[in-house]
Formats: C-alpha cells, structure tokens, sequence
C-alpha cells in the first residue's frame, strides 16, 4: 500500500504530570504505546505515536514553589526527565509534546472559542471540593472522611469559574456508546462509564481564577483554563489542529484525526471517556476510536506511593535485570487490563524461565548446532515436510493472525502467550527429534531439523521484536535475517528462512539472573 490508501495508527499515552519523577506507572503506560506502535509499523501501518508532559495546573505550580523555582523552569527540568526515560526505555514515539508549547496553547485557545461560539460555555461561579492532587472537582456527596474517593486532600474552592454544559452530553454521549460496543476496553471499566453517565452529569467548571499557571481563557485574562481541558486538548494539537491555524498541519491532521486508541491508566478513564468525548461533539469534532484503561502497580502486595519509599524507578529495573526482560515481564506478568503486582521473584522467574531457558536457550542451542555442524551455512528446509515439521511449520504461521486478534484488543499478555506455546512446541520438537544424535546416522535430517527450527525462531523473533527489539534484532541478526527481511510480511508462510545463509557463532541472548546469596 502506498500513499493516501496506506493504513493508519494513531495512539497516545496520557501526557505525563511534571511534578514529580517519571516511575513504573508511567513507563508502564508508554511500554504499552510503544508495543503497539512498533507492531503496527511492522504489520505495514503508518504510525504517529504520541507522548509528553502535563505542565500546567495547580499541582505543578505548587511544586515548583515548594522548590522555590519558577513554573516555567521547573516543567522544563521535570519534562526532561520524561523525555530522557523514552530513550532510556526505548520507546519510540514520534513526537512529545509539552502543554507549555505555544502550538499547544493555539490549540486550546481555538477549542475554547469554538465551544463558546457554540454556546457550550458560559460564565458563572465555583463553589465545591477540589483535589489539587487529582486536578478535580468533587461534589459534597462524593466526599468520604473529608477526602476525595481517591483519597486525596480536597479544599473548598469559591471563585468566578466558566463552566461546560457537560450535562447537555448524558443522552448523547449514552448513544455513542451504545454505537460504539468497542468504544472503551476492558469491558468491565466500559460498564463503570455508562453507569456513571447514566447516573447524570453535571456542568463542569473549565477555567480557575485563583492561580495563573495555565493556558489564559482569550479575552478574559483572569481565568486559565481547567488543566484537564488543556491536558486533553494535546491529543488534538499533534496532529497540527486547528490546521489553518500558526501551527496547523492539515496532511498531518487528516491522516490522524481521529485517534485510533488513547491509552490511559484506569484512573484516569473518566476523563478520556466521558468529558473528553463531550468536549469534541460539543466542538463537531470527530471523536477518538478508543480508550483502554490499563490497571495499577502494586509493589511487592503494597500501594506505590512517595510516602511509603516503594516507588519503583523503571531505570533502575532495565540497569539491573535488562531493558527488554523488563519490557518482556511488564507486557507478559499481567493481564492488561488488571492490576499487577511487582515482585522481584516473579521478575526473575519470567527472566529466568522464559527468556533464558525457554526461547534463549532453544535459539542458542539451534545455532549452535547449525554453527558446528552444518559449518555454520544454513541448512536447508525439507523439500517434503515430516508429520512433525509440519505441525511445527504451521504452528508457527498461525501465530501472526492469533497475536494480532490479541493486539487489536491490547491483551499483550496474550498476545505473548501465543508465541510461547509455539517456542515450547520448538522445544518438545528438539527433543522428539533428537537432531544432535542425527550427525552421523542421517546429516541430511539433521539439516531439515534444523532448518525447521530456525524458521521458527525467525518467525518468533520477528513477533518478538515490538516488545524486545533489540534482543530480538539479535536473534535475527544471528540467523542471518536482512534487516528488510523483518516486517510482518515476511510470517504467515509468506517467507521463508534462507537456506545458504553463513552465519556466526552465536551468542546467548537472554542471560540468567543469578541472585545474590540469600537475597531471594
Ligand atoms: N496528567 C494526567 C494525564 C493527562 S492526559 C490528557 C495524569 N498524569 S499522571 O502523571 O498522574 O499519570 C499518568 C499515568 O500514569 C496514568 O495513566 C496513571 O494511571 C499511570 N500510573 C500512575 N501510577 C501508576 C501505577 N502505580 N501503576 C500503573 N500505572 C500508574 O494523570
């Protein structure tokens, strides 16, 4: 596919608070956007993958005061610290966008005026609960012991305040839903929505008056606007919205708009699903595909929190057990969807298990075998199949279309379970067939063994590689795979390992973890 008819992806991670250091959740987020964006660029999609920062609001204005630094120099410091753990994770997003960006605030200001040339805005006055910590409003009902339901502090707020006619959306936004079974996953937290949507909403206040960190309302320079008006609002600025505008892009815009899939932690659904859509309708703006709610990580059974010490720094988890066994468990540990809980034991037994022993050592063992006795050429595969290369050589061409039903529905753990049953399938084929006792009574099955295998290998290492590129690009680079010869095109039967090929000695991939004496 060329051109205009090329197939698309857009996915966005949440932009990202700045008032405090990038940690688990948040790599978590970003590892689930980039697997996605790399499988879609190698299923033959053209990708835009967004991130960034979060900079305004009440939050980050106070945490730039505690450390008595302006807001400004503030979010630019704390922004870097994102930026630096994409590259850190490796993750590839294509832009990263920061609310402080002057095409950032012309988005906001444009969708501001749109709404309220529509009547979808109106001046009146705040009175109620807010977190600052969760950036919302809360109303008497909700308050539980003086706290927000999410338990954070909450202040009585009174002050001039614009507000969304947010309860004019209840029928609309119920219909969309009902139009769109698939509009947010898991289907659990979609039933959480309707129910809360059902329940009737009420106008929302979009703009503060008391602090000034923010995007300034046009004409009214009193007010900024509410943060999660001009938090949302980014999805849209990326793609070059409003596109006649300064910073407008209308290929950009046009190729992208609307979003495939905002992928946001469950937390923060209400906002994605509910007010966002409200805002577009309200706007005439097309709405986003989807949104998944991913789950929390818990750290050893316990709640992650500053307070309790316990947060866990993804950097430090890549230093010590590796990048991509860090992505591999993330992806693989638990069902997206639920909460996980982070242990060192489970790390190491996916590390230990099904990388080192399960495809490390097949693949190690495969080359091996082809380095010293096939003089290290690739051998080549059987002009006729056996029963058992067969049911191997089809297992492995069935994976691509299991794994991508999986991936259309963000169940990564899934996704990898369906190679690993055809890497353990490789393995009981190993020992059925035996190919090490081959060498001296039948070389040439030998070969065919072995060819077998490394074309299952080639085909889970190029399934592998959205989530581990770079120890699957070894594994690939060890059978000799040419790096154009690593798109999803080439599974499914319709490539094939190269006979001929030399190949080198062949280094382990996945390394052991051996933990020190008596710390497990
Ligand atoms: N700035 C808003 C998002 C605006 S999007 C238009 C925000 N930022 S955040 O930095 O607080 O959180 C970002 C993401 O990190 C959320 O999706 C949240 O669910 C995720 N996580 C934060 N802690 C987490 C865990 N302990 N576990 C998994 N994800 C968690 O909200």
């Amino acid at each position: 596919m060329t051109g205009s008819d090329k197939k698309r992806f857009y996915v966005t991670t949440p932009i990202y608070y700045v008032n405090d250091k990038p940690h688990i959740g948040h790599a978590y987020t970003t590892l689930a956007c980039d697997v996605l964006a790399r499988f879609k660029r190698l299923d033959g999609f053209e990708v835009m993958f967004l991130t960034g920062t979060d900079e305004h609001g009440q939050k980050v204005e106070k945490a730039a005061t505690d450390k008595g630094v302006t807001p400004q120099a503030f979010t630019d410091s704390v922004s870097q610290n994102f930026r630096d753990l994409t590259s850190r994770m490796n993750f590839s997003n294509d832009d990263f966008i920061r609310t402080t960006e002057a095409r950032h605030r012309a988005a906001c200001q444009k969708l501001w005026s749109i709404l309220l040339e529509r009547g979808h805005i109106t001046l009146g006055s705040y009175a109620g609960w807010y977190a600052v910590r969760d950036e919302a409003f809360y109303t008497e009902t909700e308050i539980v012991d003086g706290k927000a339901p999410t338990g954070a502090p909450v202040e009585w707020v009174e002050e001039p305040s614009y507000f969304f006619n947010l309860s004019q959306w209840q029928e609309p936004l119920l219909e969309f839903y009902e139009a769109n079974p698939d509009f947010v996953g898991p289907a659990s937290r979609f039933n959480e929505v309707k129910s809360f949507v059902s329940g009737g909403l009420r106008d929302l206040s979009v703009s503060r008056a008391s602090f000034s960190w923010g995007v300034p309302v046009p004409d009214d320079d009193a007010h900024v606007m509410y943060v999660w008006l001009d938090a949302l609002t980014n999805y849209l600025t990326a793609t070059g919205w409003p596109v006649d505008g300064d910073f407008g892009d209308k290929d950009r815009n046009e190729r992208f708009w609307p979003a495939d899939l905002h992928m946001v932690g469950k937390d923060i659904l209400r906002f994605h699903a509910v007010y966002w859509p409200a805002f577009l309708m309200a706007a005439g703006l097309p709405l986003p595909k989807r949104v998944f709610a991913h789950g929390w990580w818990t750290n050893e059974g316990e709640k992650i929190s500053k307070s309790l010490g316990n947060v866990i720094d993804p950097n430090l988890l890549a230093e010590e057990f590796g990048l991509d066994q860090t992505r591999y468990f993330l992806m693989r540990e638990v069902p997206f969807g639920n909460d996980g809980d982070f242990s060192r034991r489970a790390m190491i037994h996916r590390m230990n298990g099904d990388l080192a022993n399960d495809l490390g050592n097949l693949s190690q063992r495969v080359l091996s075998m082809i380095f010293k006795n096939c003089s290290g050429v690739m051998p080549a595969l059987p002009a006729t199949a056996a029963p058992e290369d067969s049911a191997l050589l089809d297992a492995a061409d069935a994976m691509l279309g299991k794994v991508r039903a999986h991936m259309d529905l963000q169940s990564f753990h899934e996704a990898l379970r369906c190679i690993w049953e055809v890497v353990s399938d490789a393995n009981k084929y190993v020992d059925t067939t035996a190919p090490w006792g081959l060498k001296k009574t039948d070389p040439v099955r030998m070969g065919e063994v072995l060819a077998v295998l490394a074309e299952t290998i080639r085909q889970a290492a190029i399934l592998v590689q959205p989530v581990m590129p770079g120890s699957a690009s070894k594994i690939l680079d060890q059978l000799g795979v040419a790096d154009d010869q690593r798109g999803f095109d080439m599974l499914a039967g319709a490539g094939r390992i190269a006979a001929g090929v030399e190949i080198s000695k062949p280094e382990p991939v996945f390394p052991r973890f051996v933990e020190e004496e008596g710390e497990v």
